[in-house]
């Protein structure tokens, strides 16, 4: 296996960023090829601190993401996720309910705003080594996989934003805004215990 790849992130107004991904293949999935690119994919969103990585941000229109939430220092509040690798992933709404996430983007630099998710999903995905994934996310956990499959069908968050008036760049969120958002996420929280799921 060759050496892992840090790669260039796509940043908003790039078509890459707007165009659907193509569905993988079960015989590309398995090439080395292919493999190496999933490595770089999630190299990259460690160098990055994001809590997901699209194909397409990193200039490769393949239906594939990553996700991993631990200690992330860009979003402290966000339940932990290990790290998942979604091939050709599907997402259901299991509810009418939504929740107030106040999203940012590796895509999208030094820009947050409020987005509504939904509130529980399913998720159906193949990992990496090509095994079915069926998987119920509820709260925060849900919001992130919302965010990045969504990026697999050529949305970014700032498509949901309701009200450009809750756009604010990381420094004024945090003066600004974060307060009445931390009210929001202990809310979510107590409500799906989404937490640690
Ligand atoms: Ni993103």
């Amino acid at each position: 296996m060759g050496a892992m790849v840090i790669r260039k992130i796509a940043q908003i107004g790039h078509p890459v960023l707007r165009a659907p991904t193509e569905e993988v293949s079960p015989e590309q999935l398995r090439s080395p090829a292919f493999q190496s690119f999933i490595d770089d994919l999630i190299e990259t969103m460690r160098d990055a601190n994001g809590a997901g990585l699209a194909a397409n941000q990193i200039y490769q229109s393949v239906r594939v993401c990553a996700l991993e939430v631990g200690d992330n220092p860009r979003y402290p509040y966000k339940p932990k996720i290990p790290l998942t690798i979604l091939v050709n992933p599907k997402v259901e709404f299991l509810t009418e309910d939504t929740f107030n996430n106040y999203e940012g983007c590796l895509s999208v630099p030094n820009l947050r705003g409020l987005v509504k998710r939904r509130a529980e999903i399913r998720l159906t995905a193949l990992d990496r080594e090509g095994q079915p994934i069926d998987q119920v996310f509820k709260g925060f956990a849900a919001g992130t996989v919302q965010h990045e499959v969504d990026h697999l069908f050529g949305h970014l968050f700032v498509d949901w934003v309701e009200d450009p008036k809750s756009l604010a760049t990381w420094a004024e969120f945090e003066r600004f805004h974060k307060a009445e958002f931390m009210e929001e996420v202990e809310r979510v929280v107590a409500r799906y215990h989404s937490r640690n799921n």
